[in-house]
């Protein structure tokens, strides 16, 4: 008992010494630190650099499908977003611009919180901590995630659904608390079309039987944008084959949908992407899409696979394939859903 009396009232001790003393004003004011790389950061946010470190933000200038498609950034507008200056340089909800420096840190600390003034952007003002974070509003708001992520319309598409009013916004399910705590602050990660358990969190598909066809029915329950969001990079093709007793079994499928937006020059292909409900899509679009097909006698399986760049290509010569040429999806793509109809 005298133990833990003991105890709390060292608890109450550190609590007041770190709660209500106020900080010590610094007896010579410090020079201001100029911060001219994310790896002055490391040094004293070591958690949450190792979560940036990992997520595709701070590859975006490494990433190799960008490399490739941008011709090694000769095309000069793709430096834009994949090595952007910062966000509250150009405004916030305004397009961002290029930089010239340390592009390899891609969108990195100094993207997303270093202010005009030379500070540091944070949530709360902390005038004792080291890099003096002040409170800015923006930071967390969808419009600041717009400068680069409207390129693909997902802010637009955002705020054309319900939840532009009621939530869950951009940092609800790309930065959650870590742990689910608010005191731990939000992770740095933003796992997207990269992590699979995401993607599969975002869409639901049905098959069933009608008479002589099957009826499939994929719908978006994400909600928050468009499946896939990514308007070029991405696509979601369905397929179907006589059911396997061994979901392994490679090949054999045949191609029923595919749900993707086109690149620009693409100008014959529609756009097919799931939309989101109540989204301002022309063609009057439901979250909810259903297929018809007339497979014969038999047991047969559906399944929804997942792609990150959108062209099944030959193995030997690297020539583009139709999608109707494939028969097995997983040589450039991973499964999302698969239904057995008996
Ligand atoms: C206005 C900002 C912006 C510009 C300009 C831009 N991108 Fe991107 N890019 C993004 C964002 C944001 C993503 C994240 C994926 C998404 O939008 O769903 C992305 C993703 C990509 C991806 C997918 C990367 C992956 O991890 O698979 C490729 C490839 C890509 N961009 C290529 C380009 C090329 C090539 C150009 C120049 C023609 C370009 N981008 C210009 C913002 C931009
Ligand atoms: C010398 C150590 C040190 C360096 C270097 C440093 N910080 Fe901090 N930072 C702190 C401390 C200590 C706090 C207050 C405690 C905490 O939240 O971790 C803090 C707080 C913050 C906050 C939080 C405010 C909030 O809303 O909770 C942000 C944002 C931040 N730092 C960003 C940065 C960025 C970006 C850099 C690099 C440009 C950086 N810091 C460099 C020590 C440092
Ligand atoms: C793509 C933009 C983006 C990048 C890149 C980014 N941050 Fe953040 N950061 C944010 C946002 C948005 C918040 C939180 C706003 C909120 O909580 O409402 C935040 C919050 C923080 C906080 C407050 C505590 C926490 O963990 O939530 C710290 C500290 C921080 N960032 C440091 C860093 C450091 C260091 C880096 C580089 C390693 C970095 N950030 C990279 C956008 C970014
Ligand atoms: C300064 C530009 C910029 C800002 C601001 C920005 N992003 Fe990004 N984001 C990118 C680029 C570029 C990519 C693509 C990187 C790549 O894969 O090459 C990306 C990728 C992503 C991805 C996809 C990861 C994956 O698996 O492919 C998510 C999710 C994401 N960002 C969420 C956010 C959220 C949420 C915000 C707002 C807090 C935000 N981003 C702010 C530029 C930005
Ligand atoms: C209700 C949760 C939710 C909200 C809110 C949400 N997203 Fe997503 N987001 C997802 C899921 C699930 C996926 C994976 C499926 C997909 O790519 O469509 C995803 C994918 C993404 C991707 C990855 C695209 C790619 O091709 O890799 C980006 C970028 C992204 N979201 C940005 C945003 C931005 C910006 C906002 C705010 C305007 C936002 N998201 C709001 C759940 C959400």
């Amino acid at each position: 008992m005298k133990k833990l009396l003991g105890l709390l009232v060292l608890g109450l001790a550190v609590w007041f010494m770190t709660e209500l003393v106020p900080p010590q004003p610094n007896a010579t004011p410090s020079t201001p630190v100029k911060w001219t790389s994310s790896q002055q950061c490391k040094e004293c946010h070591q958690e949450v650099f190792a979560e940036w470190e990992d997520s595709w933000h701070a590859k975006s200038w490494i990433d190799e499908d960008v490399i490739v498609q941008s011709d090694n950034f000769s095309n000069k507008v793709c430096i834009d977003c994949h090595a952007p200056r910062g966000v509250f340089e150009t405004g916030v909800g305004n397009r961002v611009l290029p930089r010239s420096s340390r592009r390899a840190e891609g969108v990195d600390c100094l993207a997303c919180h270093l202010l005009p003034n030379g500070g540091v952007a944070g949530t709360i003002n902390m005038p004792s901590a080291p890099c003096k974070p002040e409170a800015i509003l923006d930071l967390s708001r969808v419009s600041f995630c717009a400068g680069c992520h409207d390129q693909h319309k997902t802010v637009t598409q955002w705020r054309a659904t319900p939840m532009a009013d009621t939530g869950p916004d951009c940092l609800d399910c790309h930065m959650p608390f870590r742990d689910g705590n608010p005191n731990r602050g939000r992770h740095h990660g933003m796992a997207g079309g990269h992590d699979m358990t995401l993607v599969r969190s975002a869409v639901t598909l049905e098959a069933e039987r009608e008479g002589p066809d099957i009826l499939v029915t994929v719908e978006n329950i994400m909600g928050a944008h468009a499946f896939p969001t990514d308007e070029r990079s991405r696509a979601a093709d369905i397929f179907w084959r006589p059911a396997q007793e061994d979901a392994a079994v490679r090949g054999g499928w045949t191609h029923l949908h595919r749900i993707r937006d086109p690149y620009r020059m693409e100008v014959d292909i529609p756009s097919t992407l799931l939309h989101a409900l109540a989204s301002q899509d022309k063609t009057g679009v439901s979250p909810r899409r259903t297929l018809r097909f007339t497979p014969g006698g038999g047991p047969i399986e559906v399944a929804l696979f997942y792609k990150l760049a959108p062209y099944y290509r030959d193995p030997n010569d690297g020539r583009v394939w139709k999608t109707e040429e494939v028969t097995d999806p997983l040589m450039d793509s991973s499964l999302v859903h698969r239904v057995v109809v008996p």
